[in-house]
């Protein structure tokens, strides 16, 4: 079989020195071919150095992988997250026309839109005061109690909605650490709150430890037994949260073709339901739905998350950088990155193919980010002058939603693009000198100032333009992002829908709570575990 790993390491070791800024001149037209369109989004990865015979085998490399084909069997509900025999269908929560998914023998989209109809029902009733506390009082206060993906969705796309918010205030409570808890609760009047144990498994100790602390909080406060009045579960595990003392009514259900991590978009998004309302919550399904068609009908060529899973991959493997980090231009986009790290780092921070083999190279790169302006004041000094090499993803709106606030907009704008380009320009020896010579300095000491103002450039960004954050755009702009993770998953051979790498850790922890509470004797630990647990004994 050909190498295209090969063939691409060998083209990038006669590139590699070439200015980015350089293509421009040799292909004046360079952005066209170069970003893709679609759902009214824009995506520009002019700003990289991969060139059109880079492209070419990044193509080919899909092709070799199979990354369509098995896009497909993604959609059609075949059980491609084969180490938990799971089909991988969080499309099917967006699939809002309704054309038919068939999993072992029978259409899953029934019950999916019974559930969304279910929601939309009870958040209604909810938002409108129709639904009660114990004391006959309208819910003014939602707590949603997850982790990980039963958290970061709903707590990123609420802060992005905030002004779709019309709804009950929100919180979040995710940390064991029962100062989460504790502060988000004190504020809270029990009469009026409505407790979310957001749980795929309903096991998961964090999120457990925090909903008995929350459901005795409310039982104390409002001095009553039963509070199931004010009881939601968002989970797979029906008989658990039954066992929790949760009306069966006021469970919604979802089956385990819906990966923690890609839930936001069926019962695990009430909270977010409940915040913007059933008509908007449906805007942000329909916006991923439009990328998922994108997704499955574009043309390679045209193909937006196959275009971001290219750059991925040829930043990550080809050109060697460890870490890519995303910038959102857009303050309402503060928990993106924390959402794309698990989104990402949780599918692809994998070392073994599917096959079982280790993987003959890098996987997953390490995700990090914060929003533009603010970011510009803390490590862009690292990415501008830093030794290593960080590809940096901006993403900006034409529009922001304060039209009395438009001038700060452009400002924001203005921000995003002249980072890229900066980043990509950098400023040479000779310009830095020509910028201390119109100060007093000569000599040496001009010499030494100017190689500290020096930026070596070209060094790689893509920018995604968006209309306005709406739900809809953001239904889109999550969606691209899971579709960019799957295709590097297929690149990479590995399986992006289990997450083994996070057991170890919960089984040791559970064994450590008898050796912190002093309950069992830590014989036979490791000799720095053993110091640790003498060193927190107060
Ligand atoms: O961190 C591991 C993980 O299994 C994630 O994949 C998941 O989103 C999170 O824990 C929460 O799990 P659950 O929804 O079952 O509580």
């Amino acid at each position: 079989m050909r190498d295209i790993w090969n063939d691409l390491q060998n083209h990038h070791s006669h590139i590699k020195d070439r200015p980015i800024v350089d293509l421009f001149d040799v292909d004046g037209t360079r952005f066209s071919h170069f970003s893709t369109n679609a759902v009214d989004m824009v995506l520009d990865y002019s700003k990289t150095n991969m060139d059109g015979t880079a492209r070419g085998l990044l193509f080919d490399l899909m092709r070799q992988t199979g990354v369509e084909a098995k896009r497909d069997a993604m959609f059609a509900g075949e059980k491609i997250n084969d180490t938990e025999g799971r089909a991988v269908l969080h499309t099917a929560l967006r699939n809002l026309a309704g054309v038919p998914i068939v999993l072992d023998g029978a259409d899953v989209m029934p019950s999916v839109l019974q559930t969304l109809e279910d929601m939309k029902l009870f958040s209604s009733a909810v938002r409108d005061g129709t639904l009660t506390g114990v004391a006959g009082k309208p819910f003014t206060d939602v707590v949603n109690i997850g982790i990980g993906g039963s958290d970061l969705g709903p707590v990123m796309a609420t802060a992005a909605m905030s002004p779709y918010h019309d709804g009950p205030r929100t919180h979040f409570v995710s940390n064991v650490d029962g100062a989460d808890i504790h502060d988000t609760l004190k504020g809270l009047n029990p009469e009026t709150t409505l407790l979310i144990i957001a749980s795929k498994t309903f096991t998961t100790i964090e999120t457990m430890a925090n909903a008995q602390t929350a459901t005795d909080w409310m039982k104390s406060a409002l001095s009553v037994d039963d509070i199931s009045d004010h009881l939601v579960a968002l989970s797979t595990a029906a008989d658990k949260t039954a066992a929790f003392g949760v009306k069966p009514e006021r469970v919604f259900g979802f089956e385990d073709w819906v990966g923690g991590r890609y839930s936001v978009w069926g019962p695990i998004g009430l909270s977010l339901m409940l915040a913007i309302g059933g008509d908007d919550f449906v805007q942000f399904l329909q916006g991923a739905h439009e990328m998922d068609t994108h997704f499955k009908t574009a043309p390679m060529e045209q193909n937006m998350p196959m275009a971001l899973a290219m750059v991925g991959v040829w930043h990550s493997n080809i050109c060697g950088y460890a870490t890519r980090a995303v910038l959102p231009y857009e303050q309402r986009l503060t928990r993106l990155p924390a959402y794309l790290q698990q989104l990402d780092m949780e599918s692809n921070g994998k070392g073994v193919a599917m096959n079982g083999v280790d993987l003959p190279r890098d996987s997953g790169p390490i995700v990090w980010g914060e929003p533009g302006t603010n970011g510009q004041h803390a490590f862009y000094q690292l990415i501008h002058q830093g030794t290593r090499v960080i590809p940096c993803e901006f993403m900006v709106a034409q529009s922001g939603h304060e039209p009395d606030l438009a001038h700060q907009h452009e400002l924001l704008q203005a921000n995003c693009l002249a980072q890229s380009e900066a980043l990509m320009l950098g400023r040479s020896v000779n310009e830095a000198r020509a910028l201390m010579a119109a100060t007093d300095l000569t000599g040496d000491e001009l010499e030494r100032q100017a190689r500290h103002r020096v930026f070596k450039g070209s060094r790689p960004s893509t920018t995604l333009i968006y209309p306005k954050l709406t739900p809809y755009t953001l239904g889109a702009i999550i969606a691209l992002y899971e579709h960019r993770v799957f295709v590097e998953g297929v690149i990479w051979g590995l399986n992006s829908f289990d997450q083994w790498g996070v057991e170890l850790g919960k089984v040791l922890a559970t064994e450590m709570q008898g050796y912190v509470s002093g309950a069992d004797a830590p014989d036979g630990k490791d000799g720095s575990t053993l110091g640790l647990l003498a060193a927190l004994k107060p």
